[in-house]
């Protein structure tokens, strides 16, 4: 059975792993996951089955503007076709909402077909492309979904 649940420490040696396979050169490094794991809480979720990681969120909140953030999803190869990166999205969004964020932002490549659909079936929206978002020369969207809080 599939669970998600909050990532443990045990869990970021494979999240590394799924982060690195599925974001190559633009992958956190191993050392920024570790720390944001410290300060992440219950905004770092896993999928798990069997004990073994198939997919990650990580997420945080901005306590000044109560603005939250989907920050990374990653889901293994063998676990895509699932619904892991729809639940793991929704799954942050709700822990986010209980919170109180009043709205939930994302950067995304504006051809990452999979990706945006899971997010504007969660109610994200904009399309607005920015170039150079993350100083790399690439363009991201910028998504939001407000929460009503
Ligand atoms: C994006 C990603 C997390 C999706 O994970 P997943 O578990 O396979 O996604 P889901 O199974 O929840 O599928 C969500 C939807 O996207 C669709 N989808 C999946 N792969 C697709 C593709 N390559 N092209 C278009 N749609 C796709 C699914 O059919 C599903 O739609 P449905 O609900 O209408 O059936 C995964 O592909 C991934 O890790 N990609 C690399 C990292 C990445 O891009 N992360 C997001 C950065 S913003």
């Amino acid at each position: 059975m599939i669970t998600i649940q909050r990532a443990q420490l045990q869990d970021l040696e494979s999240i590394i792993a799924i982060e690195q396979h599925v974001f190559d050169t633009d992958s956190y490094p191993a050392f920024v996951i570790r720390q944001l794991f410290d300060i992440s809480g219950h905004y770092f979720l896993v999928a798990k089955e069997d004990n073994s990681v198939l997919g990650y969120v990580l997420g945080g909140l901005n306590t000044e503007n109560m603005q939250g953030w989907v920050l990374s999803l990653g889901v293994h190869q063998d676990g895509r076709g699932k619904g892991l990166g729809k639940q793991l999205t929704e799954q942050l969004v709700e822990v986010l909402k209980t919170a109180n964020a009043k709205e939930i932002a994302l950067t995304v490549y504006p051809d990452n077909e999979a990706a945006i659909k899971i997010y504007k079936h969660l109610g994200f929206e904009g399309d607005v492309v920015l170039d150079n978002y993350f100083l790399d020369n690439e363009d991201r969207i910028i998504m939001t979904l407000k929460t009503n809080q």
